[in-house]
């Protein structure tokens, strides 16, 4: 998702400098970006002058220090609570103190990370869907701590990429996977139980109800780590059974099938 969110906000004008953990992921990140810009030329999608300009608009670096003269900075590493307040607290030390820290994350505390730093007024949560440059919608998600002037100026923010943002709730999953991962999650129950096949599961939601993707594919296409990781938090905090990863979900992340990030999930790629 974060390669998505340099593309979108390279594109709509913004200078952006990504980081990422060490070179060899820095160059396969710029890579990515040079390749989907160039295959959206060929499908004359965008005009070669603006591929140029957007790539000239990308940097990346293996040091969070570099940030140092960001006015915002989003923050797309995996569902670990305890990572993201860690970070927010050192770029918080890094950053000046008018610079905002976003969170892309799916279900983590949002206010947890702004109470990790001094600046508990200029943190929230901006959750893109993937994949980020098709997808219009972005959650605004206020902390119990997030300014007015944040809030407002993130909106905005979201507007200039060119998505259309929705207000919500620092509460686990906010409103989309709120109302999301129970539906994937049952799917894989109703599988595991042996309602239908994969495919005509699949096949049963795409045409029965117009679906873009059935439930299991799009669960191969989200991540079923990331999935596993969603429902843990939403469970631990609702305690609600609707939350619970079915038996399947765990063996399959402990398999390593992942979905198409690993070449197999539900489906094989
Ligand atoms: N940048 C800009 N445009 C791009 C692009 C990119 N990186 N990649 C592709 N495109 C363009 C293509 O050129 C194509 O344009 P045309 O139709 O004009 O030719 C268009 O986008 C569609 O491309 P595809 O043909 O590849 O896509 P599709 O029509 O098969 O749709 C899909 C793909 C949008 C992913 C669709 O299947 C879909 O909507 N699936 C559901 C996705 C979904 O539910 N996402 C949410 C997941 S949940 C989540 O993210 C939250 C979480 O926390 C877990």
């Amino acid at each position: 998702m974060g390669s998505g969110i340099v593309q979108v906000a390279a594109q709509a004008g913004f200078q952006v400098l990504f980081v990422e953990a060490d070179d060899e992921l820095v160059k396969r990140g710029l890579m990515r970006l040079h390749e989907t810009l160039e295959g959206l030329v060929k499908r004359g999608k965008i005009e070669a002058r603006d591929r140029d300009a957007a790539v000239g608009r990308i940097a990346g670096t293996t040091r969070l220090e570099d940030l140092k003269s960001s006015d915002l900075v989003v923050e797309a590493m995996t569902e670990n609570q305890a990572l993201k307040n860690e970070t927010f607290a050192k770029l918080d030390r890094i950053c000046p103190p008018t610079t905002v820290l976003a969170s892309n994350t799916s279900s983590c505390n949002v206010t947890a990370m702004a109470a990790a730093t001094k600046r508990p007024g200029q943190v929230l949560g901006l959750h893109f869907f993937n994949p980020v440059p098709l997808m219009k919608l972005v959650e605004v998600v206020r902390a119990l701590t997030t300014s007015d002037e944040t809030y407002q100026t993130l909106f905005a923010f979201t507007q200039s990429l060119g998505k259309e943002p929705i207000t919500a709730p620092d509460k686990p999953g906010f409103i989309v996977n709120r109302l999301l991962v129970p539906y994937l999650l049952d799917a894989i129950r109703c599988y595991e139980r042996g309602l239908g096949t994969i495919e005509d599961i699949d096949k049963g939601m795409k045409l029965g109800c117009g679906y873009p993707m059935g439930p299991l594919t799009l669960l191969d296409f989200v991540g079923l780590d990331t999935t596993y990781y969603i429902a843990n938090i939403m469970f631990d905090e609702y305690k609600d059974p609707m939350f619970a990863a079915p038996p399947l979900l765990k063996r399959m992340v402990l398999a390593g099938k992942l979905g198409r990030k690993s070449g197999e999930g539900f489906y094989k790629y």
